[in-house]
């Protein structure tokens, strides 16, 4: 064969590739409002930047009838390209081939890009539309699960793991999204369990339809395992390319600088009566970091699940921070099992690639209860101390009401090493509200006197005199300024800019042993 028809030849396979599913899987995958593997990388990626690996890898396999249909490039699509320029490695699983099922093949070729991802520092995404292990192969794909687990393993805290789940994802299948970064699902197209209700009614007898039990709406507010839902494939993945815009490539890099629009100096005077005069009130929290960030813009992570606390991306003079902030308006702003998990998980990723991390508090304390003591909030609690105690990067709070108790420590207070603490005039930081102390340590004065109620009141009123303010902590330096509401954003830019070259290191240790 000449060297032109072996160009030719190239092109032929090249085009049979690119059609690897059957035209009637194509449409029946539109027909579901579910976009072909292809089409998610042409939206996930920047035009034009996508270089496929492995286009021609085909399954070696044989009996039940699938040695005769051996599609070029199997049941996913790999490779890298680029979002706003910088790479990324990817793969799509094609539910249009066997179901998007995972082969042996399908395993490797996913392993190499995770391996090429691991080996030049350059995150990964996966978006995930299967019907999970290839049935035909059993335990060799199975294995495959095994491989792609100890990849995310390997390389969580050295490159930023992406998943979006854009179809099903059952079974053992779920744990390798469980053990990525961030989780994205597509709202009614995306399902994802362990077992499904069929196994569930046959074990349990409970009834439950798939979209109740795996939807985008159940992992996003009710089991955490999802950190953002959209309506459409499309809106997902334009949610992963802005996302990417806080992230650094990897764990050795700082995230990327945009030159921003907003004044450094901006003050904001709305701040200044933010805080309502009763100290009962709640109000938005996520309306004051919008007002500090630049241009208001802040990516909320896991906005409806633990709704009590509130994480997320956002700039401060072009460079990203992440937030942490307790949200008055839920449950009172209390810490309890799920804002311990929700602000650990995010505390670490921060950590581990090089964002700051800014705390805003106002926190009563733990959610009290039995309910909280036996699940554990001793234990998820720790969590997020933990986090923080371990985060090595430029660490800030800035006090707006409430800190109390065990609750002021765990949020990133000076005993733990925060970098800096602010507080604003309205900061209460106390052992505990004024109420709980004046009963404890003044009940032998309150019922010895004619009029107890009397008596409580004053006494509440001279210990919130005492000690609902800023100034004790910050007489003993546990506050380093008393700033104005309004000139947060200023003080926290001036803060970073010196803090940037913080440098911290834990003793060495094969790892801590916390309470994950
Ligand atoms: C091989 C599969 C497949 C699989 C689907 N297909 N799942 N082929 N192995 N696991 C094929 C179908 O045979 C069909 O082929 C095509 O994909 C589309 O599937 P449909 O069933 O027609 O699609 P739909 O009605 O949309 O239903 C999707 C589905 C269903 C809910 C995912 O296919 C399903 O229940 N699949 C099996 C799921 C499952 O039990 N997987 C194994 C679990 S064990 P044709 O040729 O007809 O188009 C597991 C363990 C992982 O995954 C453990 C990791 C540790």
């Amino acid at each position: 064969m000449g060297t032109e028809a072996r160009i030719e030849r190239l092109r032929e396979l090249r085009e049979e590739a690119l059609h690897a599913g059957s035209q009637r899987a194509i449409a029946r995958q539109h027909e579901q409002g579910k976009l072909t593997a292809r089409e998610r990388l042409d939206a996930l990626l920047d035009k034009g930047s996508f270089q496929e690996i492995d286009q021609f890898v085909r399954h070696q396999s044989s009996g039940f009838g699938i040695e005769d249909k051996r599609p070029l490039g199997d049941a996913v699509v790999t490779g890298h390209g680029t979002i706003d320029g910088r790479p990324v490695f990817v793969f799509a699983e094609d539910f249009t081939v066997f179901g998007g099922s995972l082969s042996k093949v399908v395993a490797d070729k996913i392993c190499k890009v995770m391996d090429m991802a691991l080996d030049t520092g350059t995150p990964l995404i996966g978006l995930k539309d299967s019907g999970g292990a290839r049935i035909q192969e059993g335990i060799a794909s199975l294995d495959g699960y095994g491989r792609i687990f100890e990849r995310n393993v390997r390389a969580s805290g050295v490159i930023p793991q992406v998943s979006v789940i854009m179809g099903p994802c059952a079974g053992g299948a779920v744990y390798s999204p469980a053990l990525t970064d961030f989780v994205f699902q597509v709202d009614q197209t995306s399902h994802m369990f362990i077992t499904g209700p069929d196994v569930i009614k046959a074990v349990t007898g409970e009834e439950v339809t798939m979209e109740e039990l795996g939807g985008a709406a159940a992992h996003a507010s009710k089991s955490g395992v999802t950190h953002f839902v959209y309506p459409t494939g499309i809106d997902a993945l334009e949610a992963v390319r802005y996302l990417m815009s806080f992230l650094p490539r990897n764990n050795m890099e700082l995230p990327p600088y945009f030159a921003p629009t907003d004044r450094p100096d901006r003050l904001d005077d709305s701040l200044d009566s933010i805080i309502p005069d009763s100290a009962n009130q709640p109000y938005d929290m996520v309306e004051l970091v919008e007002t500090v960030l630049d241009s208001g813009e802040f990516l909320e992570v896991h906005e409806l699940w633990a709704r009590n606390i509130v994480v997320g991306f956002g700039r401060l003079d072009g460079h990203a921070v992440g937030v942490v902030a307790n949200q008055p308006s839920i449950l009172a702003g209390t810490l309890d099992i799920e804002a311990s998990e929700k602000a650990a998980r995010f505390v670490r990723f921060c950590d581990a690639f090089n964002v700051p991390i800014i705390t805003f508090v106002d926190v009563p304390g733990f959610l009290p209860g039995v309910d909280q003591e036996h699940h554990g909030i001793i234990r998820h609690g720790a969590k997020l101390l933990y986090a923080y105690c371990e985060a090595t990067v430029p660490r800030i709070s800035v006090i707006t009401r409430k800190a109390y108790g065990g609750a002021y420590l765990v949020m990133n207070a000076r005993g733990i090493r925060a970098d800096l603490v602010f507080a604003w005039p309205s900061a209460e930081i106390a052992v505990m509200g004024a109420q709980g102390a004046v009963n404890i340590i003044h009940r032998r004065e309150i019922s010895g006197t004619d009029d107890p109620e009397k008596t409580r009141t004053e006494l509440i009123s001279d210990y919130e005199e005492k000690f609902n303010n800023p100034y004790v902590a910050a007489e003993l330096g546990l506050v380093d300024e008393v700033i104005e509401p309004r000139e947060t954003r200023y003080k926290l830019i001036r803060a970073l800019e010196v803090l940037r070259t913080k440098r911290e290191t834990l003793p060495p240790k094969k790892h801590g042993n916390g309470p994950q």
